[in-house]
Parts: structure tokens; C-alpha cells; sequence
């Protein structure tokens, strides 16, 4: 399987600061064959950096997107009007659940606006502190997955990557709240538990789950080397061109 390293620019860089960015990106990496780099830039930028960004390289993702095609929807932006912009789309992040409001009902919809309009969602899940604190992870994560993937056919399952992102490790500086490789090891073979429960497991090996939480260049290789772990989403440190750079050369030595 693929390897992942995603860069989430979450409401940061103008699209010059984009253009410029992604530019000296290409520079920087060559086309690695096994190794998917993508960055996820504001909605704004997407359709003037598809037309500079080298695919072979590169891939874009969106941040996020609404489920109806069309229609009368104020302010937002449909998948598939993304469509043949980008290759990817972040759904149902921590930000989008906690600060935005949106629930299962609406993730699952759109992953399901994804899928239909070529876009590989990668869905994101993960349990607050208040639910770690309770024990009440694997139920948080259970009903995350089950939601969010409740409109994904057995066909379909193979298009989605699943991220694994404990809300209370994300954009974290303090030490304690970084999350423990082994803590990252269980909920990954919990996902995969849940997976083949609903899809059976010859799919367990083709859904690659991506981990995501104040992930940077001194901890990468930590959390890639974590079984069924294959990817990284970056938010913090995507931003820092150097880092994000020295991340996605971990990647590639890490996961050969
Ligand atoms: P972080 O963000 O790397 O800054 O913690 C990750 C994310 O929110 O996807």
C-alpha cells in the first residue's frame, strides 16, 4: 500500500502565499512512486494551484465541501464543482465537528458526494479528552466510523482513507498531550476491527488509515512505524515549507 503524508493549511496563506508555497514545494520533491503527498489548501486557492500544481508530484485536497451538487446553498462550495480540481477532500475534521457543528448525518453525505464525484475522502475521526477521560473512546470511534461510512458500499469502501485524529493532540505544544505511539496502535486496529466487521476483511488491507495530531519532523517516524498506521496528516507544521519537506523525507525513508 500507498504511503501518505497530507498537509492540512486549515484558514492559513493567501493564495499568493499558496502559489508560492506549493511552487518551491515542486522544487524541492521529486515524483515518488509509493509516496502521496498532498496539501489541503483554503477553497479559494484550489482552482488557480490545479492549474499549476504538478499531479505527478503533488495531489490537492479540499478542506471540506457540501453534499448537494447544486442548488440553493448559500456559501458553499459542492463537490462537485471541485471535481477535476481536486483528488482529495478532508471530512468530518475535529474543527468542522466541534467548531462548525456538523454531525455524522451530514459526514456521511459527504463522504458519499465525494465518492460520487471522484473525490477520495478522507474522513477523520476521533475522541475529545472529556471522552478519553471516560472511557469512552472506542465507542466514540465506533460510532464516528459506522456514521460516516454508513453511505459507502462494499465497493466503494476501497476509494475512502480513514484519519485517526484524537481531538485533545491536536495543535498540541505541551509534551503530555501528544499522543503515545501505542495509544495510536490501538484505536488503528480497533478502525480495522470495525472495518472488516461491516466490509469484511479483505478490505482491511486496502483502506489506508492515516494519523493525524500535532505530527511534526521529530515525531513522524514514531507514529509511521506504529502498525497500520500509513500516513500522516499534518496541520501545524505543514505551514513550516522546511518541515513539511523533512516530514515527507522521513515518510519516504520510514515506509519503504
Ligand atoms: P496539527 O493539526 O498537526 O496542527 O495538530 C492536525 C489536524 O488538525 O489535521
Amino acid at each position: 500500500m500507498k504511503s501518505y503524508v497530507v498537509g492540512n493549511w486549515k484558514l492559513n496563506f493567501t493564495v499568493g502565499e499558496a502559489s508560492i508555497y506549493l511552487h518551491k514545494l515542486m522544487r524541492k520533491i521529486p515524483n515518488y512512486r509509493d509516496l502521496e503527498v498532498i496539501v489541503a489548501p483554503s477553497t479559494i486557492a484550489l482552482q488557480p494551484l490545479s492549474l499549476q500544481v504538478d499531479r505527478h508530484k503533488i495531489k490537492l485536497a479540499a478542506q471540506n465541501a457540501f453534499y448537494r451538487d447544486y442548488g440553493a446553498f448559500t456559501g458553499e462550495t459542492s463537490f462537485s464543482q471541485l471535481r477535476g480540481i481536486v483528488d482529495y477532500a478532508i471530512i468530518g475534521h475535529s474543527e468542522r465537528r466541534y467548531i462548525f457543528g456538523e454531525r455524522d448525518k451530514d459526514i456521511q453525505k459527504k463522504v458519499a458526494g465525494a465518492i460520487r464525484n471522484r473525490i477520495t475522502p478522507i474522513l477523520c475521526i476521533g475522541e475529545t479528552e472529556s471522552e478519553r477521560a471516560f472511557g469512552e473512546t472506542r465507542d466514540v470511534i465506533r460510532d464516528q466510523l459506522i456514521g460516516g461510512l454508513s453511505e459507502v458500499s462494499d465497493d466503494e469502501i476501497e476509494k475512502v482513507i480513514i484519519a485517526y485524529e484524537p481531538v485533545w493532540a491536536i495543535s498540541s505544544t505541551k509534551m503530555k498531550k501528544l499522543a503515545m505511539p501505542e495509544e495510536v496502535a490501538e484505536v488503528t486496529g480497533l478502525i480495522k476491527e470495525i472495518l472488516k466487521e461491516i466490509y469484511g476483511g479483505k478490505v482491511v488491507e486496502k483502506v489506508p488509515i492515516l494519523f493525524g495530531g500535532s505530527v511534526n519532523a521529530s515525531n513522524v517516524g514514531a507514529y509511521l512505524t506504529v502498525p497500520g498506521v500509513n500516513g500522516v496528516l499534518v496541520g501545524g507544521a505543514s505551514l513550516i515549507l522546511g518541515e513539511f519537506n523533512d516530514i515527507i523525507e522521513i515518510a519516504k525513508r520510514v515506509r519503504k
